[in-house]
């Protein structure tokens, strides 16, 4: 495809742009929405008009999107969004504890809204995500009385979740993380309520209720840090038993939650070529890279349930990005999509974890309230200018 953007096609991303509202720019917290230096002036660039086309010659990019952003509460972000993105994960909104509350409670407002705006705009829509130990409410394990589900119960209650969810977006749905971050970092089921009470196979029996509910979607295993070789051949087993019993698994998602001097992008690399040997699909899911300093005592990675308190030596940027850490995040970046792009044949999509550095979820995580710069979208929504050279 080609990359050189037109004067039309800026023109309208540029139209799309000023013709928006700036109400929620201006209702954003004060912290969030006014990190401007002279660091941010470079970050600024009219060069690149829409990640998509700028990456399309190598692959599809894709973002999450937050509820908020989903139901319109920050048209800006959805503009954006829709200019530089192809496929749309929703950041939250289709997590158990955020669809299926309660036993009897589904909350499909943000995902019915999410799957319209795909549809609308002709893009694609990974679900996320049918079984985690992560976000869960704990009655999922339990009868009413509180006690442990059997086996049987739980996989009678995960079907009907299933069913329930990804049966609603049967054909709407592109592709569904079925099973997100069942290992640990030595390549050992992790210790959860769906192994504990299931057993193994709970993964193969999620990826076959997954199929009969929605035949046409792909069906992908999700995980981070899946750049470890110990957890990279976790997976890789998880794989090879699956098609050997007639399990289908389309693709592994490697999440990408990075940061300045971690992980080791070689071993990522290797990841890629290992995965991609299995035949499956290979992706970047969830792509952001932190320049904020990461707690010495805890261990890198993505694991949610993690939150250090927030001290001022872990926030140093707070007013604004200093010129040589955009520099280094710039050389980071450069280094890995040289890399993500000399096996492009191998991944089909690169999605990042947010639309710009304004709403992040590293701005919160591994502790709340820092300012982060992980994204190749600015706090204005401008695309920062070292991603000409990406
Ligand atoms: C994160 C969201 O971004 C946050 O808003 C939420 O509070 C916690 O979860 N791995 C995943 C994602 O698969 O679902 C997580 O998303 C980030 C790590």
């Amino acid at each position: 495809m080609n990359k050189k953007i037109t004067t039309s096609a800026l023109l309208s991303v540029s139209a799309m742009l000023l013709g928006c509202n700036n109400s929620a720019l201006l209702s954003e917290p004060a912290a969030k929405s006014k990190v401007t230096t002279g660091a941010a002036n470079i970050s600024q660039t009219k060069d690149i008009v829409s990640l998509q086309q700028h990456f399309a010659e190598h692959f599809k990019i894709g973002t999450a999107l937050s509820r908020a952003q989903i139901l319109k509460e920050f048209p800006q972000e959805l503009v954006a969004a829709k200019a530089h993105f192809s496929t749309f994960t929703p950041e939250n909104s289709m997590k158990w504890e955020r669809i299926h509350p309660e036993p009897e409670v589904y909350d499909f407002l943000a995902s019915d809204a999410l799957v319209a705006f795909a549809q609308e705009n002709n893009q694609e829509l990974v679900g996320h995500t049918l079984v985690w130990h992560s976000q869960t409410p704990d009655w999922v394990f339990e009868n009413d009385a509180g006690e442990p589900l059997t086996r049987e119960q739980l996989l009678a209650r995960m079907e009907q979740h299933i069913n329930k969810v990804a049966g609603r977006y049967k054909d709407k749905i592109f592709a569904w993380d079925v099973v997100n971050e069942a290992f640990n970092e030595d390549g050992t089921l992790r210790e959860s309520k769906w192994l504990e009470i299931i057993g193994p196979d709970f993964l193969a029996q999620a990826f076959t209720m997954a199929q009969k509910a929605a035949p046409n979607a792909k069906l992908y295993y999700n995980d981070y840090n899946l750049f470890k070789p110990e957890k990279r051949a976790g997976v890789i087993k998880l794989v090879n038993d699956l098609k050997a019993n007639g399990v289908r698994i389309d693709g592994i998602g490697m999440q990408g939650h990075y940061a300045l001097d971690y992980p080791d992008l070689s071993q990522m690399e290797d990841s890629i070529i290992a995965f991609a040997q299995t035949g499956v699909e290979v992706m970047i899911t969830e792509l952001d890279i932190s320049v904020l300093p990461f707690p010495e005592d805890s261990e890198q990675g993505a694991d949610v349930g993690l939150n250090v308190e927030l001290q001022a030596k872990y926030n140093p940027y707070v007013n604004g990005l200093p010129l040589a850490v955009e520099q280094q995040l710039a050389d980071r970046y450069k280094q890995l999509f040289t890399i993500l792009k000399q096996h492009s044949d191998k991944l089909s999509r690169v999605t990042f974890w947010g639309v710009s550095d304004r709403q992040t979820w590293r701005n919160d995580w591994p502790m709340t309230g820092r300012t982060d710069y992980p994204l190749l979208l600015d706090r204005e929504l401008k695309v920062k200018s070292f991603v000409t050279e990406l």
